[in-house]
């Protein structure tokens, strides 16, 4: 949360502003604190934004909103359903050229505590190569050294991590050697926390002397890139345009020249990718029109008489999902991060927060008992001028890891990154037979394994391919 007092800020002030915003509880173990730990919780206190807390409260009181007017999101179409192949053409070619020139840096957000998951460490380490158990960061940086080959750039990779991810994930890279990359091309900096707030708005603190918080959701990106000085880098270094992605998708396109060229084409502050949903339900946002501004409404927010729409033709009118990857400008992200509390407000998410009963003893509660606070990136729509939507195809990017069974899970992403393999060894007329993984630093696609793998042998068994 922005940091608006002072770690020295007298005690009795801090503490009747948390009286005068109804959190004074936060200090009922004030008493028994020793020094040091005062000063941790008087620093914490003085650092969280209660004007910013209070906004946030209200969403508590919301009451069922009538649907509001929507409409479908205007999306650049696949070709194969309508879209303009020439367009799309000229996007490569427009996008191929910024990269080029080193103007595109890709940035993964990395600090979310993949809480759904259950895998101990963060979850860019979840050992997901099929075969290799290759981690999900080794395989997105293959991807970032496939980039710097194809396009003959640096594209500095930035690292968004948390509190609770940082140590970690900076741990993991140093102990891999930053899986090939130049270490002073892969820049680490850490999304602020938010406090967490009981059923009834109160801030629940998780030790005597420390309020419960947690990452504050990938919309902390922007104003992240901005106060940790990463922003300032890129800049000197050339880069215009930031692509962010998620850290669990094996399937993503890390710098992808048709939706950065259609950015750069539309002359566009903050561009989207779709996918068509499989479901009306499917839990993913919604990208539509509203008041004519292109918006994401979260699948919990959407109203059935929207989710359910279908047109004349019985398809979906709200069709589109976001799918968490945008191309944002670098001017863009420098004014949103300038005005975050206005324009990236915070959502609250229901969730079972460990924290201290009345008395003082910690409690590990079996229901969601409170509420995160979490900032969207999307929410950035409301204040761009021009923006971009460009559909892509789910079977080659998206894919996500999210629980460790059933749909989104390891499983699925193994078997479409498998399936792409195989789809792109084929389409290359190079088909590969048994179980095997590619080198996405070699091969990311039908037109890389055209150019690195050799013809099959006369097994029909792909040469030079890792199994
Ligand atoms: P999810 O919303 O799927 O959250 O994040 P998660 O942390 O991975 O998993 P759960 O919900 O706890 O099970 C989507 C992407 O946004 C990042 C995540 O790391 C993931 O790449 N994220 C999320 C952040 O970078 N910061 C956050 O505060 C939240």
């Amino acid at each position: 949360m922005t940091p608006v007092g002072s770690a020295l800020e007298d005690v009795t002030t801090l503490r009747d502003r948390y009286a005068g915003a109804g959190q004074e509880h936060v200090f009922r173990f004030w008493d028994r604190l020793d020094g040091p730990s005062r000063e941790r919780l008087a620093a914490q206190a003085a650092r969280l934004d209660l004007a910013a807390l209070d906004a946030a409260r209200t969403g508590l009181e919301a009451s069922e909103a009538p649907p509001e007017r929507l409409e479908p999101a205007p999306v650049e179409r696949l070709p194969e359903r309508g879209g303009d192949a020439t367009l799309r053409a000229r996007a490569r070619a427009c996008g191929e050229d910024w990269i080029a020139r080193g103007a595109v840096a890709p940035v993964v957000l990395a600090g979310g505590q993949g809480t759904r998951l259950g895998f101990p460490g963060p979850k860019g380490a979840y050992p997901l190569g099929p075969l290799s158990e290759r981690s999900l960061f080794e395989i997105l940086a293959q991807k970032v050294r496939g980039a710097r080959r194809r396009h003959g750039a640096a594209l500095p990779w930035c690292v968004m991590t948390s509190e609770p991810t940082d140590a970690a994930v900076r741990r993991f890279f140093e102990r891999q050697a930053f899986f090939g990359l130049p270490p002073e091309d892969v820049l680490f900096f850490e999304q602020a926390s938010t406090p967490a707030l009981g059923r009834d708005g109160r801030l629940l603190l998780e030790a005597p002397d420390r309020i419960a918080s947690c990452p504050g959701g990938h919309g902390g990106v922007i104003p992240a890139l901005v106060e940790s000085g990463v922003l300032d880098a890129l800049e000197a270094r050339g880069v215009r345009f930031l692509t962010t992605f998620q850290v669990d998708n094996p399937l993503v396109r890390v710098v992808d020249p048709v939706f950065v060229g259609l950015h750069a084409l539309r002359g566009a502050e903050l561009s989207c990718k779709a996918l068509a949903k499989g479901a009306p339900g499917e839990r993913a946002g919604t990208l539509a029109l509203r008041d004519g501004g292109l918006r994401v409404i979260e699948y919990t927010e959407i109203h059935p008489e929207h989710r359910d729409a279908r047109d004349a033709d019985g398809e979906l009118r709200f069709w589109a999902a976001s799918i968490g990857m945008h191309v944002l400008g670098v001017g863009f992200v420098r004014r949103v991060a300038a005005r975050a509390a206005e324009i990236l407000p915070f959502h609250l998410a229901l969730k079972t927060i460990p924290c201290l009963a009345e008395d003082g003893s910690p409690m590990q509660p079996a229901e969601p008992n409170g509420y995160k606070l979490e900032r969207f990136v999307f929410d950035a729509l409301a204040a761009a001028g021009t923006t971009a939507c460009l559909e892509v195809r789910r079977e080659e990017e998206y894919s996500p890891v999210k629980r460790p069974e059933g749909p989104e899970s390891p499983a699925t992403a193994r078997r479409d990154l498998l399936a792409c393999y195989r789809r792109w060894l084929a389409a290359a007329g190079r088909p590969g037979s048994g179980d095997f993984e590619l080198d996405h630093a070699w091969i990311d696609g039908p037109e890389d394994a055209r150019e690195f793998v050799p013809p099959t042998d006369e097994t029909g068994t792909a040469t030079g391919v890792t199994a």
